[in-house]
């Protein structure tokens, strides 16, 4: 019931009347960038901008409130809440983009991942962002101006469990999936493995993983999930290849790396082909 309201836009919502429609327009200003920007953070008027409820609910905090976004949205916070992993994932990450990539970055990310994610790619290939909270965009677009190829980014406001209308090399998702509850993390698998080139497209994901026993960061982040990531555990529960269909998943090479004990891991994804999938059904078939 909940993803059905979250798929409402505010035109198709019957109960959203003509004057708060007007009065949602006048609070949405458009800054020089043309993205808009959210200048009331009322939980009524951030439901009719099709903020999934999750993210209000749960994230309000750390990913909706601007003000919040501004101050969190710097390198030592990125670093800090990552146990200083962070330079070893974003490397891990960011080696698995070519130049001339086209490339779709599911959800912008705190610090400056998406800064030298562009570096890499927007000269010789492109970048196409999205995010579900115009506050973030905004600030993806401070940090990619000036950058080289700067013409080749695009970006728009999008629920990222809605499909991508685009075909794409390589497709990035840094840590979002333990963000959302488990149906959405279906629906943002099945969208990008859709899209991703028949020949040589891949979906590169960073996310959290299950933490070896001995681990000492396994009683802290499990504290951190219980209290404020409730969407969290799944992570340590299940392969990312579990959240989609067996049958889809087979079509598929997962190819996982753990980091810092089991605490993250990177799962590329890349399409079979015709001879790997040729031994997939046949060893089905037995
Ligand atoms: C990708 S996660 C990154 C978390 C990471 N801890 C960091 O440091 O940035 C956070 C971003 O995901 C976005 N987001 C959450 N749910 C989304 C959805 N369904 N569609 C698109 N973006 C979403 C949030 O707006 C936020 O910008």
């Amino acid at each position: 019931m909940q993803q059905e309201k979250d798929n409402q836009t505010p035109q198709e919502d019957a109960n959203i009347s003509a004057e708060e429609l007007s009065n949602i327009k006048k609070e949405l200003e458009v800054d020089a960038s043309g993205i808009p920007v959210l200048e009331d953070e009322s939980i009524e008027s951030l439901n009719q901008h099709k903020i999934p409820h999750y993210l209000v609910d749960v994230y309000n905090w750390a990913y909706v409130k601007p003000k919040n976004i501004d101050l969190l949205d710097r390198p030592i916070v990125y670093h800090t809440i990552l146990f200083a992993q962070g330079w070893k994932l974003m490397r891990a990450y960011l080696e698995e983009f070519s130049p001339t990539d086209r490339v779709l970055q599911v959800a912008h990310v705190y610090g400056n991942v998406v800064r030298l994610l562009a570096e890499k790619v927007a000269k010789n290939g492109s970048l196409d962002i999205i995010d579900v909270v115009p506050h973030q965009l905004k600030r993806a677009a401070i940090k990619l101006k000036g950058v080289e190829g700067e013409e080749n980014i695009d970006m728009w406001l999008q629920d990222a469990s809605e499909p991508y209308h685009k075909q794409y090399d390589t497709i990035g998702i840094y840590f979002l999936l333990h963000e959302v509850p488990d149906p959405l993390k279906k629906r943002i698998i099945e969208n990008a493995l859709k899209v991703i080139d028949e020949s040589n497209g891949k979906v590169v994901f960073i996310d959290y993983y299950n933490p070896s026993f001995y681990n000492p960061v396994r009683q802290i982040l499990r504290f951190i999930n219980y209290t404020l990531e409730p969407f969290a555990n799944a992570m340590w529960n299940r392969e990312i290849k579990d959240f989609i269909t067996k049958n889809k998943a087979s079509k598929y090479n997962w190819k996982q790396t753990t980091y810092f004990g089991g605490v993250y891991q990177k799962v590329v994804v890349s399409k079979k082909s015709a001879e790997e999938l040729g031994e997939t059904e046949e060893e089905s078939a037995k």
